[in-house]
């Protein structure tokens, strides 16, 4: 922070309320903003911490569609589900509003109504997908076709799902509008814009020379918008949710959600501090800071503040955008609509009282710099070998000795020998690490920091075994449990901004309110004589069932999603073959025969050897048919038979002939039997 500013304003992306949060939000923008925040508090700083749900957007009113709801509907699910699941983490909200409020709707509209009464935008008309039958306007997301580039039939206009391509409405095959399943026509339409190259030179003086330290990955993304070149961006939308247009003449518009969306933040504020809002926003003492994910860097970096220079009045813009990439599940993708993803609100339920150990494996494996990975097991392993078997048990065996030995109070701290001078005397420097990194936005290597203290607790009492000692020395284990005791007074501080819940706990034991964080590595945060609490487990450990559990989950969700990949591809219809002649086709002797043995191929996984009855000889034939059927399966079977096929030699055996098979797009098959029994030799053409 070069600028002394006097408060902080937080602003956690605003998430959508189509769908609970998962762990790839939390790790992303909410874990990271509530550490920064809770850090910010501990040292005694003004901040503001604001978040709430973005109700608008064309995916609520599909998903309304499909739950035959209101999309108002959808957002009261969801906004309530989001709301308690923040809550149960800690992630306490100054505000946590949301966007069909009447106060949004209000700003939202006045904000737009200025800019266009300043002329800061220009109308481009277009043409735009209408559904005729429906009679509006069609979202890409409403058109559904054949994805050109895989196939796949389901596909959107703007993405398919199948094969991930970016696509626009006009390059699906067989489009088709989702809501009456009519072809969609292109019809004239008006839209705002705002024109984002008129703001090009400013941003790149504000951000390429003006932010250099922002993290490289939005510097990164910044800079190659600008390079690119940046576009009339449309702020209005054709559709009946949303915040409508204030303009006459725009029925059936609203504003786009990525338009109202951010001056959500600013109308949170605004419900939560109706008189004092305008401190926050458009004081220069105030230091603005967005946590998002990267999918939002170019709304917060490049749109939302040439929205705010546009409007003027002194709104002041973003000073940092922590912006996170993307965290995976069991190696693959978080996927809302295939449910891969772990829940907030799941979590909660299946591990109450675990909120820090979400906290602490998100943050420990944030994805700050590159796309990382959730695994149960190293959720397991995070919490069994290191907040149970370091942290953990450092603070018991220093409390429970306390009490074993001093009846629970903090004893005498006697002379100082190098060991314990060496172990406090590293403690200063953790701890100034620990803030230059929560302040750098690195909240992982903070939390290292963090541990370190843990460690160093757990490697003292290790190491100088003060229940030996007191066999001999009672005054020295005094001393020794001093020392431990001030290191958990540290941890409880510390660790705040990390494992709030456990810190609490640890000061309940303590029996300490309010430490200071600069009291922190002070030496002196407990006075002997000070009463302990009773000793409680500060984290208890994971078992494998627990985690199975979990596994088990997400292995029936893969099942299913190999299920209908499968049958996706079964469905696939082998392209035409060449024409062939009359004569061509009459060279080919098929007849109808009857399954007299059946017995596998030894030593191989597809080969059926079959002697059958063909009305003219019995004859073997070896068929790679073993994967979809038994030999008890075929015996007595009637089939089809291409029996004048030259004959060729399979694993030793003569196989003359050939069973017809309707094969399908995944290779599966089944024989072709004729409808009713017939002689066998009864030639078929
Ligand atoms: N709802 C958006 C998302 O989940 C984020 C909106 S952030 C705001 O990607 F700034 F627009 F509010
Ligand atoms: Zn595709």
């Amino acid at each position: 922070m070069e600028k002394n500013f006097k408060r902080t304003l937080v602003t956690c992306a605003l998430p959508y309320a189509n769908g609970p949060v998962h762990i790839g939000h939390l790790a992303g923008v909410y874990v990271p903003a509530d550490i920064y925040v809770r850090y910010l508090r501990l040292r005694g700083r003004e901040v503001l911490y604001v978040c709430g749900s973005d109700e608008h957007g064309v995916p609520i009113t599909i998903k309304a569609r499909q739950q035959g709801c209101s999309p108002q509907d959808i957002v009261d699910r969801y906004h309530n589900i989001i709301n308690d699941s923040f809550k149960a983490l800690g992630i306490n909200f100054d505000i946590y509003g949301r966007t069909s409020s009447k106060v949004h709707e209000k700003n939202a509209a006045a904000f737009f109504r200025k800019l266009y009464d300043e002329g800061k935008f220009v109308t481009r008309e277009s043409e735009q997908f209408y559904d005729p039958e429906a009679k509006t306007f069609l979202a890409d997301r409403y058109i559904v076709g054949t994805c050109p580039k895989c196939g796949h039939e389901g596909a959107y206009g703007d993405q398919c799902e199948h094969c991930g391509s970016t696509l626009s409405p006009e390059e699906l095959i067989n489009p088709k509008s989702k809501l009456s399943g009519a072809e969609p026509v292109k019809k004239k339409t008006t839209h705002w814009y705002l024109p984002l190259q008129d703001y090009e030179q400013w941003l790149r003086e504000w951000i390429l020379e003006g932010h250099k330290e922002w993290r490289s990955n939005v510097y990164g993304q910044v800079k190659s918008w600008l390079d690119g070149g940046l576009q009339p961006r449309a702020v209005t939308r054709d559709l009946d949710w949303g915040v409508p247009v204030p303009v006459e003449g725009a029925e059936g518009k609203v504003l786009y959600v990525w338009f109202d969306a951010p001056i959500g933040y600013i109308s949170n504020t605004m419900e939560l501090l109706p008189d004092s809002w305008e401190k926050w926003w458009k004081s220069p003492d105030t230091r603005l800071v967005h946590f998002i994910g990267k999918d939002n860097i170019v709304f917060h970096c490049i749109v939302f503040p040439a929205m705010l220079k546009a409007y003027g009045d002194g709104f002041i813009l973003p000073d940092n955008v922590p912006a996170n990439e993307f965290l995976n599940l069991e190696g693959d993708k978080i996927s809302t609509s295939r449910g891969w993803a772990v829940w907030a609100h799941e979590y909660v339920q299946d591990f109450p009282g675990k909120e820090d150990v979400l906290r602490y494996v998100l943050t420990a494996n944030a994805p700050e710099t590159k796309d990382n990975d959730f695994s149960w097991k190293e959720f397991q392993t995070r919490n069994n070998s290191e907040l149970v078997a370091i942290f953990g048990n450092f603070v018991n065996r220093a409390i429970v000795l306390t009490h074993k030995y001093f009846s629970g109070l903090v004893p005498p701290v006697g002379e100082l020998q190098d060991v314990d001078r060496q172990t406090l005397g590293e403690i200063p420097a953790l701890k100034e690490s620990l803030e230059k990194n929560i302040e750098g936005f690195r909240f992982r290597e903070a939390l290292k920091d963090a541990m370190s203290i843990a460690r160093l607790g757990n490697k003292y009492i290790s190491d100088s075994e003060p229940w030996k000692i007191a066999k001999t020395d009672l005054a020295r284990t005094g001393t020794i449990l001093n020392v431990c005791l001030q290191i958990c007074a540290d941890l409880a501080i510390a660790f705040e901004p990390f494992t709030p819940f456990a810190c609490t706990r640890l000061k309940g034991m303590l029996n300490l309110d309010g430490a200071e964080w600069d009291s922190l590595g002070s030496q002196d945060i407990l006075e002997e004589g000070h009463r302990l609490a009773e000793p409680e487990l500060l984290f208890e450990k994971i078992d494998d069932a627990a985690i199975q559990k979990q596994l088990d989950r997400l292995d029936a969700i893969r099942a299913q999603k190999e299920a209908e990949a499968k049958a996706e591809a079964a469905r696939k219809v082998a392209p035409a073959k060449e024409e062939c002649s009359f004569e061509d086709f009459e060279k080919m002797d098929i007849r109808t025969a009857t399954v007299l043995e059946a017995e596998r191929v030894p030593k191989t996984d597809k080969l059926l050897k079959l002697t059958i009855d063909t009305g003219l000889d019995k004859r073997v034939i070896v068929s790679g048919i073993a994967e979809y059927y038994s030999p008890e399966e075929m015996v007595g079977k009637q089939i089809c038979i291409l029996a004048n096929l030259k004959p060729r030699v399979i694993r030793g055996i003569e196989s003359k002939g050939m069973i017809l098979m309707a094969k399908q797009g995944d290779g599966s098959m089944r024989f072709i039997t004729p409808q009713e029994c017939v002689v066998n030799g009864a030639q078929i053409g």
